[in-house]
């Protein structure tokens, strides 16, 4: 029986790895004018890492990670995401003892054992950026504007910037205690799962998707009721740096993100062309994350950008698929010499040239760069050869001319380099 790939697990193929790499090579290039440096971290770590900084109560720790013991009996987990292994790598690594505010980026493959449909999927990939050492709400506003200037340079327009204040541990137990008493006396309305959840962790009912649910919480008390003063000071800055940097937003209270780690801050930007899936990416600030790890008191806010959403919303551009600049179209044993011989030299240019492997007829051949959308043809037959003047073909015009053998090279590179 044939080997098929892990259902949610997906192949990137050939023909969409342009479109990969320019949202990567983009990402780079606004994230390191940020001022963000990469960090590559393991796509496996210790299972407790998660458990403590995601939060035991929440989804993605009870029911979605990969986990298993490996050979020695420790207990590990592929990561469901990177904010927590960033903040493991600062510690570790003592980055705060060199300068306490770090700006980091990453690029790489997540894990999640969820049903597989549109947009979501067991393997996917998170471009995620992250400020470790600032309170300041301008650093909130800051990471925001990177990021909506990001998704405008890749070329995606018509998104919501959506934003809540979800507390800190000063005002949030008050909150939550108040929507647990709303909720108690609703909750033959709840879900099964919501009912537990009731007692473990009442803020995540707003990530229900059963309809009962959704319904019942639809009137339940909104956490920016319940902010403290600094929440509020705090909330009030963000907005305004927003509205300095002249980005538009939409007060979404209901929006309280599915980790646990948020304090104050939280955000998601959202596409109405992506159907039920339709985050593209979410961040928020985490103020007790790095404590809850075992590490030192230190403030951090960042996103995600969820990358196979992010590409589904991309145009299918024809530049991003990668054609040959040339085909040598070469007919007889001699002239397959001389072909092979300067496909080598333009490679080590750099310049992309395909040949036939097969002694295929020049009909196929030009057949065989037709389908591959080749620039040029380079027609060298016995009679060119004989001549010592292959023939240039411009597959865009279908113009022809002939080239001196004497300084083909020059004359090639001359060409497909100018145009
Ligand atoms: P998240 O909301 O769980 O946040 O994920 C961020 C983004 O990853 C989502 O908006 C979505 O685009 C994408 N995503 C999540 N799960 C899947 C899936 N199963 N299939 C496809 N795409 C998915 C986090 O992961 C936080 N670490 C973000 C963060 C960074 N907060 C602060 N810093």
């Amino acid at each position: 029986m044939e080997i098929k790939a892990i259902r949610g697990f997906n192949d990137i193929l050939p023909e969409e790895i342009g479109m990969w790499q320019f949202v990567e090579r983009t990402a780079r290039e606004v994230f390191e004018g940020f001022g963000f440096s990469e960090i590559r971290i393991p796509v496996l770590e210790r299972t407790e890492l998660f458990a403590r900084g995601i939060g035991e109560a929440t989804d993605i720790v009870e029911k979605e990670m990969y986990s298993f013991l490996d050979r020695s009996g420790h207990s590990l987990t592929l990561r469901p995401e990177a904010t927590a292994s960033m903040a493991r790598a600062y510690l570790e690594h003592q980055l705060h003892a060199f300068d306490p505010v770090a700006k980091l980026y990453s690029i790489g493959p997540m894990f999640r054992y969820e049903r597989p449909q549109k947009g979501r999927y067991r393997q996917f990939h998170q471009i995620d950026a992250e400020v470790f050492g600032v309170g300041n709400p301008m650093v909130d506003a800051e990471v925001i504007l990177m990021l909506l200037h990001f998704l405008k340079k890749v070329g995606i327009g018509r998104l919501e910037l959506q934003i809540n204040s979800l507390g800190c541990r000063a005002c949030r137990p008050r909150y939550r205690e108040e929507l647990k008493t709303f909720l108690m006396k609703r909750s033959f309305q709840l879900c099964e799962d919501c009912q537990r959840r009731l007692e473990t962790n009442p803020l995540r009912i707003f990530d229900c998707k059963v309809e009962t649910c959704q319904e019942t919480i639809a009137d339940a008390p909104k956490v920016t009721d319940f902010l403290c003063e600094e929440c509020i000071l705090h909330f009030n800055k963000v907005k305004e740096y927003l509205e300095m940097a002249g980005l538009d937003y939409i007060l979404n209270p209901k929006m309280v993100r599915g980790l646990d780690y948020y304090t104050r801050t939280a955000f998601e930007v959202v596409s109405y062309q992506l159907g039920s899936q339709n985050a593209v990416t979410g961040g928020g600030r985490y103020d007790n994350l790095f404590q809850e790890i075992g590490g030192l008191d230190i403030p951090g806010i960042g996103f995600a950008i969820g990358m196979e959403r992010l590409i589904a919303l991309l145009s299918k551009d024809k530049k991003f698929i990668p054609h040959p600049s040339l085909f040598i179209a070469a007919l007889n044993g001699e002239a397959q010499r001389e072909a092979y011989r300067l496909a080598n030299q333009l490679h080590l240019e750099g310049i992309r040239a395909e040949l036939d492997y097969e002694g295929k007829s020049l009909k196929s051949q030009m057949r065989k760069a037709d389908k591959l959308k080749a620039r040029f043809v380079l027609i060298l037959g016995e009679e060119e050869l004989k001549k010592g003047r292959p023939i240039l073909r411009n597959m865009e015009d279908k113009s022809q001319e002939e080239i001196p053998m004497e300084n083909l090279l020059g004359i090639l590179k001359d060409k497909i380099l100018r145009d």
